[in-house]
Parts: structure tokens; sequence; C-alpha cells
């Protein structure tokens, strides 16, 4: 079945990006010109999802209104002849329908995927984390449903972190089958030092068969007290089997401060209208350092 819907979890507190996160969402943090949820919601475009449900809570309205149209600045945009920009607008709201849906409790990513069961309705869904920006030619997103196409199993998008960083994310076991793919039989939350799988951790983004849905419903908390998303796919990787993308692209962590200072250094740099004017910027501040 073609993976036409995708899940954008954007419900968390934010807390390590305080106090910028008090009254804006994190995912509203922008990269340059662009708010980091609109770099995710074009890479699941560009793999080929048309409906997309952003899981959201108390405060987060300014999600939605992003991607509706805008027709009082539309008007002043025509008025003014800027039609590049308006076209640029309207895109944004013309991209795919989105959804929204609050968590009402902030109880962990996996109970945030969980509210999505009725979006998904009986089929495999793609899962973008609403802070996890990927940069790269072939979209990342897209990359894991071509693994779900061909072997027909739930996909983790994974990278191998630094071993002394590997305590904050999670640990797979993993053992290689072709290219950047790799089979996945079982997998840990937050591992402390004896239970280290190997420093493959998933990173941002999965694709979940429905059968993902019973098993979050008897999913009991995990670390922090949270449901653990990587708890119930654990399930999935231990019974049949989970694939793992090494994908390709770049990953900015935009729930932390140097993640989004990366970010915004790296996209400048390649950004058309102030790419050039910012490097230059950048070389005669380095010699300053
Ligand atoms: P994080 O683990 O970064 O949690 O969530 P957080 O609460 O947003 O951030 P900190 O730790 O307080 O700084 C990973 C993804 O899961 C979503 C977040 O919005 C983010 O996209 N999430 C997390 C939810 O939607 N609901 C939750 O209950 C928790």
């Amino acid at each position: 079945m073609k993976i036409t819907k995708a899940i954008i979890p954007a419900a968390g507190l934010g807390t390590r990006v305080l106090p910028a996160t008090k009254a804006m969402p994190k995912e509203m943090l922008p990269i340059v010109d662009k708010p980091s949820i609109q770099y995710i919601v074009e890479e699941a475009v560009a793999s080929g999802i048309t409906d997309i449900l952003i899981i959201t809570n108390r405060g987060k309205g300014i999600i939605e209104d992003h991607f509706d149209r805008s027709p009082q600045l539309e008007y002043s945009l025509e008025l003014s002849g800027k039609a590049e920009m308006l076209e640029q607008l309207r895109a944004i709201s013309d991209m795919a329908n989105i959804y929204t849906i609050r968590q009402k409790e902030t109880k962990g990513l996996g109970h945030a995927i969980s509210r999505a069961k009725t979006f998904a309705n009986g089929e495999p869904v793609a899962v973008l984390y609403g802070d996890d920006v990927i940069i790269g030619e072939h979209p990342a997103c897209g990359q894991l449903i071509e693994a779900y196409d061909k072997y027909g199993l739930g996909v983790v998008g994974v990278k191998e972190v630094p071993p002394e960083d590997i305590h904050k994310y999670s640990s797979l076991k993993v053992e290689h089958l072709e290219g950047r793919i790799y089979k996945c039989t079982d997998m840990v939350e937050k591992p402390d030092k004896d239970h280290v799988l190997s420093y493959f951790s998933i990173l941002g983004r999965c694709v979940l068969p429905p059968e993902i849905f019973d098993i979050l419903e008897r999913t009991k908390p995990g670390v922090g007290g949270e449901i653990q998303l990587t708890d119930a796919m654990r399930e999935l990787a231990v019974t049949k089997g989970m694939t793992a993308v090494d994908f390709e692209g770049v990953r900015y962590d935009m729930g932390n401060k140097l993640g989004i200072l990366k970010a915004t250094v790296e996209v400048a740099l390649n950004h058309p209208e102030v790419g050039q004017g910012f490097r230059n910027y950048l070389k005669e501040i380095s010699q300053t350092l």
C-alpha cells in the first residue's frame, strides 16, 4: 500500500530551549527564514505524502495558522506587487492536507503517536519528529518509505552517534542487509552502559505499520515516566523485525540550542539571498575568535 499519510508529533514542552519556547512552540523556531516545521512538511511532501496530522498541544495554534491561507497579508503583497513572495506564501498552505489534534497531556512521544490511530485508519504511516530537521537532496522520509516498500517491515531512520552520547538516545541491535539498510531485531531507549546494543540510534524518522497502534495501547510508561515510542517499536523489532535506514542527509536537532545554531549557520551559508554576505561575515568574524 502506497504511504500517503504522515504524523508530525509537535506537542513536547521544549524545555531545553526555554525561554524561547515559553509561548512559542519549538517547531516554529526559524532556520533563517522558515520555521523548522515547514522544512519537515516540505520533506514529507517531497516523499509522496499528501495528508499530514500534526500533534499539538495548548498554545500551538500558530502552527495551524502557518499552514493556513493569510488573506490580509496576501492582499497586501498583491497590492505592493510582491508576486514572488505571494506565490511562496500560497504554496505553504497548498502543499498538503494538514490536520491537527491535541495531545492534551504531555505523556511522551508514544502517547502522542497513539492519538493518530483514527487518522491512520489501518494504513502504514510515516512519522517525522517535529524537532528534527533533515536536509539533503534525497528526502529522508522517502528513503524510509522505499525500504518499507521493499521489505514490508516497519522502518526506523538511524545514524551512528558518538559513544559518549548514546545514553541520551536509543540504541539498536542491527545486522547489515544492503547499502544503507540494516535489519533491526531489538532496541532500547536511553541505555545505561551495560545495555548498549550498538551506537546506531533512531533519529527523527520512522515508518510504522498499522499494528503499532494496538501495541501503543498496552505500552507502559518507560524511561522518565513517559510512554516511549521506542518501547512500542521494540515489540515490532523483536517479534517481526524492523529495518533501519542510515539515511543520507544532515540532521539538525532543533530541540537544543547548539543544534539550532548549527542549522542556522549551515542553511544560511547556502541561502540564495544571504549566503554570500553571511559567508563574508563569518570569515571576518572567525579571524577574531
Ligand atoms: P523531545 O524528547 O525532544 O521532548 O520530543 P520535548 O518535551 O519536546 O523537549 P524537552 O526535552 O522538554 O526539551 C521529541 C519529539 O516528540 C514530541 C516533541 O514535540 C518532539 O517533536 N513529543 C514529545 C510530543 O509530541 N509529545 C510528548 O509528550 C513528548
